[in-house]
């Protein structure tokens, strides 16, 4: 298994967050996820003026590996400039486990170079997940 290269996330996201559409509510993010072929991808958040079409940069970012061709993610770290450590928003996480095994590792981090870890599990424990449609595909198929 790759070992995380967190040096190499934490720049991509700051890069990433330079990069934020963010006008209305001025609150820059960038994520970069580790994919497990070791590979970095990134995204910020891009905002809309129909406000409900603003995209999260975690979404962003796993889209970015996505369509590389990437399935299995390890590690994602959000970088926001400011002193409050951000998690994902619920709708993001929701996303996150569907691509990410329970102890991936989420770290969130800042200007200060502070950083907050959680898991997956943590942050959406008992998480809905394509598991759960192959059974109910199985069971279709069965009766
Ligand atoms: N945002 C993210 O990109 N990620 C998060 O985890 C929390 C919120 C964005 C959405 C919006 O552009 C701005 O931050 C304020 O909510």
């Amino acid at each position: 298994m790759t070992a995380i290269n967190w040096a190499a996330l934490n720049a991509a996201a700051k890069a990433a967050s330079e990069q934020a559409y963010a006008p209305y509510s001025q609150f820059p993010v960038g994520v970069a996820v580790q994919a497990e072929s070791g590979n970095i991808y990134y995204g910020c958040n891009v905002e809309n003026a129909s406000y409900g079409a603003t995209v999260c940069a975690e979404r962003n970012a796993i889209a970015a590996a996505v369509v590389a061709g990437e399935r299995k993610l390890s590690a994602l770290l959000v970088y926001t400039p400011q002193r409050n450590l951000t998690p994902p928003c619920g709708m993001c996480r929701q996303v996150i486990a569907e691509f990410f095994q329970p102890d991936a590792p989420i770290t969130s981090s800042n200007h200060l170079g502070e950083q907050q870890s959680w898991n997956v599990q943590l942050l959406i424990p008992d998480a809905f997940t394509p598991m759960y449609l192959a059974a109910s595909a199985k069971i279709n198929k069965d009766s």
